[in-house]
């Protein structure tokens, strides 16, 4: 099966791209590689041992985007490209708005043009209205994105469903991301974001290896046991095979199915980083700062549905998570920083010697 990744050179992606490639599937990677490089796509290459096609493409671009369909005969998309910082998209709702959107909804045009109809959607868990009580989310729980990156979700999601009740052929499967942290376990590929760090994970690891002072802990004065914020972490690599198990899932039924993906456990500030600390053997230094806006107490997935239709839970606990996102940044300080390759043109490019 040959299966088209959009986004496949950045985070997540990479770590997809290993899982398909492992499972057997031919890919098929385009990005426009804004937030990315191609070093992370030559390193699953040499995790895997595997060759793929990859495509400096735009998802805007129209012609480049159905010269790939043309030159392939893909059997399913996973729609992964898209701006993904929220406190970006507060500044610069138009270009997430353009981007994601738009970007969508040329892939899906030429999808249909294509007669490519099987879809994997990546969303968020920030399309969830922020929640009252201490109790997990289930994918009925109210939607109510609060930052214009998450509305791009949202929309995203109405768009799909309106899709397919206009083309019952479209199997769409909508998966909704907690916080996905971790790095791939040989270390040689992992999250490589631009500049200081928004998240904790990644800023962890920084003050870890000494190329930021301390973590500012956003808010001691939360609803929870300890004051600090509680997330749903979830292992990139246990969240890259849910993608897996989604696709085989696609054949099942057409339709529009949403899953969460978490492990439906939540931890606090201090419990990932005392984890880090002990983890890393190393003191993490951090001040207490104010609450960050627009963050919420606590969120945690109930994924009892991606364990009942799609057969997939998450196996990797946050021992694990600390303990690769460690060897990632530790054997790349500098992330992919000092072997990045500059793609050197604007139109479709091919990089097949991968
Ligand atoms: N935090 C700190 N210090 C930091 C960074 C984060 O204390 O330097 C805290 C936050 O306040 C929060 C927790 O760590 O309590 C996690 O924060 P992240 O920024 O790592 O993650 P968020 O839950 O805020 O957001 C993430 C993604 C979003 C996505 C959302 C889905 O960044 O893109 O999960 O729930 F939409």
């Amino acid at each position: 099966m040959k299966v088209l990744v959009t986004g496949g050179a950045g985070y997540i992606g990479t770590h997809l791209c290993v899982e398909l490639l492992e499972n057997g599937y031919e890919i098929v990677v385009i990005d426009n590689f804004s937030t990315s490089t191609l070093e992370g796509l030559r390193r699953v290459r040499e995790i895997t041992g595997k060759s793929f096609h990859v495509y400096y493409v735009n998802l805007l671009d129209k012609k480049n985007l159905k010269k790939v369909f043309s030159l392939h005969q893909i059997d399913s998309v996973i729609h992964l490209a898209g701006y993904k910082s929220v406190r970006e998209s507060t500044s610069d709702p138009m270009k997430y708005y353009r981007n994601n959107i738009e970007g969508t909804m040329t892939l899906c045009e030429v999808m249909q043009e294509f007669n490519v109809t099987s879809l994997v959607f990546s969303s968020s868990a920030t399309v969830y209205a922020p929640v009252e009580k201490y109790e997990a989310i289930s994918e009925k729980h109210p939607l109510g994105p609060t930052n214009p990156y998450g509305h791009t979700k949202r929309l995203i999601e109405e768009m799909l469903r309106d899709i397919f009740d206009s083309n019952t052929d479209w199997c769409i499967r909508i998966l909704r991301y907690f916080n996905p942290v971790g790095a791939h376990k040989s270390g040689l590929i992992g999250e490589n974001p631009k500049g200081i760090p928004a998240n904790l994970f990644p800023y962890l690891s920084k003050v870890v290896v000494g190329k930021l002072p301390a973590l500012f802990i956003y808010g001691d004065d939360y609803p929870t046991p300890d004051g600090t914020g509680i997330r749903d972490y979830i292992h990139v690599t246990d969240l890259a095979k849910g993608h897996l198990y989604a696709l085989h899932n696609l054949s099942s039924s057409s339709g529009v199915n949403v899953y969460n993906l978490g492990t439906g456990k939540g931890y606090s500030v201090f419990e990932m980083l005392r984890e880090f600390e002990s983890v890393t053997g190393k003191i993490i230094p951090y001040l207490i700062a104010p609450r960050r806006k627009g963050d919420v107490a606590f969120s945690f997935a109930d994924v009892s549905k991606a364990k009942e239709e799609l057969g997939w839970e998450a196996t990797r606990g946050i021992d694990s998570m600390c303990h690769d996102a460690w060897k990632w940044q530790r054997n790349n300080p500098n992330g992919y920083e000092l072997t990045r390759i500059k793609p050197l043109k604007k139109e479709v490019m091919s990089y097949d010697w991968l």
